[in-house]
């Protein structure tokens, strides 16, 4: 067996480095398919549902598959510095490949709108945070500004080697199950993912890895919905603060993904995000932070309706991990507080049948 170092290696005849390239790497990737069994029983309908978690990547999100690319890249190109605008996931993978570089990260973030786990991560992989008391969005638009006066490359998805290193995650999910699915579910936020989960499945449907290609179906928060209400949205709203987001910036490859693949897009509210997040580590066990089960919230109500129909094989990606965000977990479980006891063998032996 060999010893896996990341998607770089791993998919390097589909990526653009070469052989002298220094791979900047965190072993991102690689990461498991995996099928839900208690689910589909509950929601009573026929379906192969598998989720990719992603939350299992290194700094815990699917962006560093990314960030592997996009800062091999500015390394490659001589940059010293990166920067980005987040919502928190992007600012503590770009801050973890700037340290594994030896280059320096700046993060632009919406102050306390970031959930606690992210800014812990990025705090200690040393970044330099810039909290703008403005949105996701606005930062976005500070990030494009100053890259024109300062010597520092953009690692937002905006930057085609992200979009490059987030496909291979569309090869992972084909190269596990021998096809590509009938439906892929995922959240979408400033809509790069959606652009490289399309990017990659169409690339190994050309190539003939795969015979088809799945339907894309993107699922928004219903307070940040501009793909379902067709319009950009300028004040963003939704418990998941990762997918805050109102101007995203790969709109129209995200209309041609959704346009290509006969998909959809679809929103909902944050009680029926959480209640999805819930569902997931309750039944299956699998702890996702609140965006990443809107995925599974989408998949649960289009099968629920026929619209993804019976004997359909779906996979939706979790793109972040849920212990980023424990104040929401915390909040989600308000009501199932630990019980305290005396510590003595009686005292455990009651709380224990009092459990059953
Ligand atoms: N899920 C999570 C956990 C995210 O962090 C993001 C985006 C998305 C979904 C949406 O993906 O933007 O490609 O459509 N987070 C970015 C960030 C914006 O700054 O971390 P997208």
């Amino acid at each position: 067996m060999t010893h896996y170092t990341g998607l770089i290696n791993r998919y390097r005849n589909r990526l653009p480095v070469s052989a002298n390239t220094r791979i900047i790497s965190l072993n991102e990737g690689n990461t498991p398919l995996i099928q839900l069994q208690n689910i589909p029983r509950i929601i009573g309908k026929e379906v192969d549902i598998y989720v990719k978690f992603e939350g299992l990547n290194p700094t815990g999100s699917f962006k560093d598959r990314g960030m592997t690319m996009a800062v091999t890249k500015a390394v490659e190109a001589g940059s010293q510095a990166i920067i980005c605008a987040s919502t928190g996931n992007t600012s503590a993978s770009a801050a973890a490949y700037a340290a594994r570089a030896g280059i320096k990260a700046f993060v632009l973030i919406p102050e306390g709108k970031i959930a606690l786990g992210k800014l812990a991560q990025t705090l200690m992989y040393d970044a330099k945070i810039i909290q703008i008391s403005g949105n996701f969005d606005r930062g976005m638009t500070l990030v494009k500004e100053v890259a024109d006066h300062a010597p520092v490359t953009i690692v937002n998805s905006i930057n085609p080697f992200r979009i490059d290193g987030q496909k291979t995650a569309a090869f992972e999910i084909v190269d596990a199950l021998g096809f590509a699915p009938d439906y892929h579910c995922l959240p979408v936020g400033n809509a790069g993912n959606i652009t490289a989960y399309w990017k990659g499945y169409k690339e190994y449907a050309t190539d003939r890895v795969c015979g088809n290609r799945p339907v894309m179906c993107g699922y928004q928060a219903a307070g940040a919905a501009p793909f379902v209400l067709g319009e950009m949205v300028d004040n963003p709203e939704t418990v998941a603060t990762a997918i805050r987001i109102g101007h995203p910036q790969s709109w129209d490859f995200a209309w041609a993904a959704q346009r290509e693949s006969g998909g959809w897009f679809d929103k909902f509210a944050d009680e029926d995000i959480l209640a999805a997040q819930k569902m997931l580590s309750q039944y299956e066990g699998i702890f996702c932070e609140p965006a990443s089960a809107t995925s599974l919230a989408g998949a649960m109500r289009d099968i629920k309706s026929g619209k993804i129909p019976e004997g359909s094989k779906i996979v939706c990606t979790l793109t972040g991990n849920g212990i980023k965000d424990p104040e929401i977990a915390m909040m989600q479980c308000a009501d199932a507080k630990p019980v305290t006891i005396d510590a003595s063998l009686d005292a455990v032996k009651r709380a224990i049948l009092d459990g059953l």
